[in-house]
C-alpha cells in the first residue's frame, strides 16, 4: 500500500467541505488534481471513500473509518513539525556537554544563567578528565567540550574563552609563605601530589617542570582536585591546580600560593568540538554564550580565541605560558562584549560579533 500525506490531506479537506471545488480552493490545487489524489487513495485502499448522490457527496462507511486515522496521522506530522520548529527556536532541545574535572568549579554557574535564558533546554553535563574528553571528541559523542588545551591530533574547532592560571598550592603555614620571589629550583626539594594519568592539569604540570629543567618528586597520585586540596592542607605535599579550583580555600586562608618565580602557569579554558560539526541551535547558542560572556560573568579576563579557523595570529609570548606549536598561543586581551540577542528573525543564531 502506498498512501501519501498529500492524499490524506486532500481527503481530509474534501471530507470537511464535502465539496471537491472548495477543497481545491483551500489546497490551492485544481479540482481535477484533488479528484486524482482521492482516486489514487481509494485505489490504494481498495475502497470507495465518497459516494455521490445527485450533486452532493457523502462519506462512505470506509470513508468515516479512514477519516479517523487520517486525522491522527496528520496531527502526528504537525506535532513533529512543531517539535522541530521549537528546537530551531531554542525553546527546546538538548545540550550535551562534557567538561574537564577542574572545569566543574565554574561550569554550573554558567549553565544556570544559560538555563534562565532557555528554560526549555535539557542539559546533559558529563564531568571527566582530559583523556576521556579527547576520546569523546574523537568519537563525536558530545556537542562540545570544555578543557584546558585543544588536543593536537584531532581536527577540531576551538576558542579560548577565559584565563586558566594554574597556581602552586601549599599549606598556609608552609615556610615558603614568608618568602618572596622564590627560585623555581627550590621546588626540587618538595614533594608534589599529582592528579591521575590522563589529567590535563597533570600534563601541564609535567610539561612546565620539563621546560624549566626541574626534577619533580611526586608523592601520592590523587584523582580528585578536592582530595589533593585536603592532602596539601594535611601537609602531604604541594600541588599545582587551576585557580578556579582553589578560590574558596585561598579566600578562607586554608591554603596559600607561595610566591615562586614563573608561577602561575598561564593557560586558558577552551570550548571545542569536531571540525565541521553541525551544531544544533542550542549548542551554537551555548558556544556563543561562552565565548562572549563567560569571562565577564565569572569576572575574569576574557581571551581571544587562540586556535581554530578564524583565530587571529599570536602576538607576543605571555610570561610563564606553556606553548605547544599551534596551540595555546599567547592571546590578546579583548574588551568584554555586552550581551546581545543570540537569534536573528529567522530563528538562526547570530555569529559572534567580530572583536577589535
Ligand atoms: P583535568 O583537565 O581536569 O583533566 O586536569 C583540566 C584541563 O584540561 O586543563
Amino acid at each position: 500500500m502506498h498512501v501519501t500525506l498529500r492524499q490524506l490531506e486532500a481527503f481530509i479537506t474534501v471530507s470537511r467541505h464535502l465539496s471537491f471545488t472548495r477543497a481545491a480552493e483551500e489546497l490551492n490545487l485544481t479540482q481535477p488534481a484533488v479528484s486524482m489524489q482521492i482516486k489514487q487513495l481509494e485505489s490504494q485502499l481498495g475502497q470507495a471513500l465518497f459516494e455521490h448522490m445527485g450533486k452532493k457527496i457523502y462519506l462512505t462507511e470506509a470513508g468515516h473509518e479512514v477519516r479517523q486515522y487520517a486525522r491522527s496521522i496528520l496531527q502526528l506530522v504537525d506535532n513533529m513539525k512543531a517539535g522541530l520548529d521549537s528546537l530551531t527556536g531554542l525553546e527546546r532541545g538538548t545540550l550535551s556537554i562534557s567538561v574537564a574535572t577542574t572545569a566543574h568549579y565554574f561550569a554550573p554557574k554558567l549553565l544556570s544563567i544559560f538555563y534562565e535564558r532557555y528554560p526549555g533546554v535539557n542539559v546533559k553535563l558529563d564531568v571527566t578528565n582530559r583523556e576521556s574528553l579527547v576520546s569523546q571528541l574523537e568519537n563525536n559523542t558530545v556537542d562540545m567540550v570544555i578543557m584546558g588545551r585543544p588536543p593536537e591530533d584531532i581536527d577540531i574547532e576551538s576558542g579560548a574563552f577565559m584565563e586558566n592560571p594554574l597556581v602552586l598550592i601549599a599549606p598556609s603555614d608552609h615556610p615558603f609563605t614568608r618568602e618572596r620571589s622564590i627560585q623555581l629550583k627550590r621546588l626540587e626539594n618538595e614533594v608534589f601530589l599529582v592528579r591521575e594519568e590522563g589529567s590535563g592539569t597533570r600534563k601541564a604540570m609535567e610539561l612546565f617542570f620539563a621546560q624549566h629543567g626541574i626534577a619533580m618528586t611526586t608523592g601520592m597520585e590523587v584523582s580528585s582536585d578536592e582530595a589533593i586540596k585536603r592532602s596539601v592542607q594535611a601537609g602531604l605535599g604541594l600541588g599545582i591546580m587551576s585557580r578556579d579550583a582553589v578560590q574558596n580555600e585561598l579566600q578562607l586562608g586554608l591554603l596559600s600560593t607561595p610566591d615562586v618565580l614563573h608561577f602561575p602557569i598561564m593557560r586558558h579554558w577552551y570550548v571545542m568540538h569536531r571540525k565541521g560539526k553541525r551544531l544544533s541551535p542550542v549548542a551554537q547558542a551555548f558556544k556563543t554564550f561562552l565565548l562572549e560572556e563567560a569571562a565577564s560573568i565569572l569576572k575574569k579576563e576574557p581571551k581571544m580565541p587562540a586556535h581554530g579557523p578564524s583565530l587571529p595570529p599570536a602576538q607576543h609570548p605571555a610570561p610563564n605560558s606553556i606553548t605547544t606549536p599551534g596551540h595555546d598561543e599567547p592571546v590578546k586581551y579583548a574588551p568584554v562584549k555586552p550581551k546581545y540577542v543570540l537569534t536573528g528573525p529567522d530563528g538562526n543564531p547570530i555569529p559572534p560579533a567580530p572583536r577589535k
